[in-house]
């Protein structure tokens, strides 16, 4: 289903033509109207004040209806409010069932009982581009939702290729992170969900805002701000840093406590980590002390040659970083995927990168 709002016009038709049937892509305007709606059997005035809401954009989507695709808002209002009201899974690493926790829509109705825990922001970095950035926060943000987490992933490079990967058309959006950015509209309304994956979209905008932030004052504490009223909502944050050193990746790092470095296994001179690792440094200077180096993923492995190995086993010498397991190995099938606006996940479940991408969640929860 496509469900436009603030977010994508009419033409996003040519986006979700491309998804598979029965996929669902819903974009609503604020967090916090999640929380005011959460009555489906009661006819309050502000269920009614919604429900008019839905109506008119229901109608809105009518002309732009795909076949698979189903506009009826009352069918969306009741599944986000039951992903709100899921019962909490046991994650990994919590030995006693609790579940990370915020202060969001998603937590109210939710027992006592449950610990609460940090939201878990992740930048994914490294300014060479092709090592996988963009596939690892797609395949992980599915994998970690698959594993029962609340996962929002934010899409910080200006060529949208997560948005993309997503089955977005970033052409489509009338917002996009770029807005948020720039103080034009705020993270909520911009938001897209995506099976139960939530994105932060961009557009080729975002390579502006860059310009823009560069004459502000606090410009790296941006993103951060954005996201602030949003994180509480979601066990993990998922960041895709720009291939680029510049002040969107500052942005990232400023605004995770986390950092992954996918690392192409392919050379053994890999000097880009060292230059990444420099800017942690400064960004551990002068805005984010806390910032912490995950470690490395290892992707596009290939296991035949012995050289992917020995880049692999070069890193905690070189970089003083771990690496963590397992590697995700080159496959065709990871290529295929952001074409079908799908995840590796979604595309080949039982492929062998799919199953490292799980693991690898199931590393990252336990990696605390
Ligand atoms: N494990 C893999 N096997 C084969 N191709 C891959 C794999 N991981 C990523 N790719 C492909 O490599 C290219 C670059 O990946 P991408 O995630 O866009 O890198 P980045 O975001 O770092 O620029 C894409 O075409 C992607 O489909
Ligand atoms: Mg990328």
């Amino acid at each position: 289903m496509a469900l436009t709002s603030a977010g994508i016009t009419s033409s996003a038709a040519s986006a979700t033509s491309r998804m598979p049937s029965g996929r669902q892509t819903v974009c609503f305007e604020s967090m916090n109207q999640l929380d005011r709606r959460p009555d489906l059997s009661t006819k309050s005035p502000v269920r009614t004040e919604c429900d008019s809401r839905w109506a008119t954009r229901s109608a809105r989507l009518t002309s732009t209806t795909l076949p698979g695709v189903t506009c009826d808002p009352t069918a969306i209002l009741e599944r986000v409010v039951e992903d709100r009201d899921r019962p909490a899974q046991r994650p990994f690493g919590a030995p006693d069932g609790s579940r990370s926790s915020g202060s969001g829509a998603f937590d109210r109705g939710r027992s006592r009982a449950y610990t609460r825990r940090m939201t878990r922001v992740i930048a994914v970095a490294n300014q060479k581009g092709g090592v996988a950035k963009t596939t690892t926060v797609h395949a992980l943000g599915a994998a970690l939702a698959e594993q029962g987490q609340r996962v929002l992933v934010v899409d910080l490079d200006p060529q949208a290729c997560l948005t993309f990967s997503f089955g977005v058309d970033p052409d489509a959006l009338e917002r996009s992170l770029h807005d948020v950015m720039l103080g034009r509209a705020k993270a909520a309304e911009v938001l897209v969900k995506v099976g139960d994956v939530h994105l932060l979209p961009a557009t080729i905008d975002l390579a502006g805002a860059e310009v823009h932030l560069l004459s502000r004052t606090g410009r790296e504490f941006q993103l951060k701000r954005a996201l602030g009223p949003l994180v509480g909502s979601y066990d993990v944050v998922l960041i895709d840093c720009p291939p680029s050193l510049g002040i969107l990746t500052i942005n990232g790092l400023t605004a995770a406590g986390e950092v992954l470095v996918p690392l192409q296994c392919e050379t053994l001179s890999n000097r880009g980590v060292g230059q990444l690792l420099e800017t942690i440094e400064d960004v551990r200077a002068y805005t984010n002390p806390d910032l912490r180096v995950l470690g490395v993923v290892a992707t596009l492995f290939d296991r035949r040659t012995r050289l992917a190995q020995e880049v692999v086993d070069s890193v905690p010498e070189r970089y003083g970083l771990r690496v963590l397991e397992p590697p995700v190995p080159k496959s065709v099938k990871v290529a295929e995927a952001p074409a079908q606006g799908r995840s590796i996940l979604e595309h080949a479940p039982s492929s062998k990168p799919a199953q490292a991408y799980r693991q690898l969640a199931r590393s990252l929860l336990e990696a605390r």
